[in-house]
């Protein structure tokens, strides 16, 4: 497990800051207030998370580069800097699903802004208690532990900032847009690139946490998601015919999900903002889509999204609102 300590953090914004100057290690001792061993187990610990930093003898360490390893988690949360979400950040090689170590974080009252990652997934879930397949090879699986101030009525609002989020980060690092799916799928020509999955406790008149798992196909080939038995994937290796660099994708998006959720906490007129934004960008507004439900399946026109997140399908002539259900576009292709 690699975790951004308070020391480790503080250490890297110093050098960070000083680069491509030293800092002497007095100094370093002196402003955190630890021993020198301790200083020097913690530049070790960077180290071992891949970010460059040379020691120069009897002088102090100098930060020369920027991490190897793309997830590495006080990197993230370094530049993550003045953004309300991924402090801290935990990184784990292998866990049966992010989803669980964010919501017993939360149980035991660990405040927003934590941030669970994972090279793997053993048991990775989806939406409506499906499986989400996580084999190693460079996606990203991350757990966000979130604690809007909003009425429970407005939960299903935080997976949409969370899906506008992804799709916003991927066009303005990429300039890959994808089509959004309400209500927060992620597709290229009809393809699953992303999946989000949001986890609430509440009480009547409050929320206590949301858990929100982001499944984003970043570096593993096509081939192999369908090999490892994933169903229609898509990857964005296959968009960008490049690797990409999960950590800067995930920090992109952490930054605009912390915007849009600050609108959503902002009251009535941020609500607007946000349900608007999701309008202009949400592909199965005007489309023909098939819903389905616990009390079975119709198929109408997406006409609207309210303003607490639902969607409302024209079904025959009648608007009928879906608060919650799995929804398809009849031509996918077109997506
Ligand atoms: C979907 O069904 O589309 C939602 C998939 C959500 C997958 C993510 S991966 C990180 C987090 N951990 C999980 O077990 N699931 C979510």
């Amino acid at each position: 497990m690699q975790k951004a300590s308070p020391n480790k953090l503080a250490i890297l914004n110093k050098l960070v800051t000083a680069a491509p100057g030293m800092v002497p290690s007095g100094e370093l001792v002196e402003s955190l207030n630890v021993s020198r061993q301790a200083i020097w187990k913690a530049i070790e610990s960077l180290r071992e998370e891949t970010i460059g930093i040379e020691s120069l003898p009897n002088r102090g360490y100098r930060f020369i580069a920027p991490p190897t390893f793309d997830l590495s988690p006080t990197w993230l949360e370094h530049r993550l800097k003045g953004t309300s979400l991924g402090h801290p950040i935990l990184f784990l090689e292998t866990v049966d699903s992010t989803q669980e170590i964010a919501k017993e974080a939360a149980r035991q009252g660990m405040p927003a802004g934590l941030v669970v990652l994972a090279e793997e997934q053993r048991a990775g879930r989806g939406r409506m208690g499906r499986t989400w397949l996580s084999p190693t090879g460079g996606n990203l699986y991350a757990s966000l532990l979130l604690r809007p101030r909003i009425s429970p009525m407005q939960i299903q609002l935080v997976n949409l900032a969370a899906g506008l989020a992804v799709q916003m980060a991927l066009e303005s690092l990429f300039r890959v847009r994808c089509s959004l799916k309400w209500p927060n799928d992620l597709l290229w020509k009809g393809r699953k690139l992303c999946g989000i999955l949001s986890e609430t406790a509440s009480e009547t008149d409050r929320v206590h946490f949301a858990v929100t798992g982001i499944g984003l196909n970043v570096n593993m080939s096509v081939r192999d998601l369908i090999t490892a038995g994933a169903e229609n994937p898509c990857s964005l290796i296959e968009i960008r015919n490049e690797t990409s660099n999960r950590g800067e994708i995930l920090v992109e998006i952490l930054r605009r999900i912390s915007e849009l959720i600050g609108l959503l906490e902002a009251g009535p007129e941020g609500v607007q903002r946000l349900v608007a934004l999701y309008r202009q960008r949400c592909s199965t507004l005007g489309k023909e889509v098939r819903v389905l439900t616990d009390s079975g399946t119709d198929y109408g026109i997406a006409e609207n999204i309210t303003q607490d997140g639902a969607l409302e399908v024209n079904v025959q002539g009648s608007l009928r609102v879906y608060t919650a259900a799995d929804v398809l576009h009849v031509r996918a292709s077109q997506d």
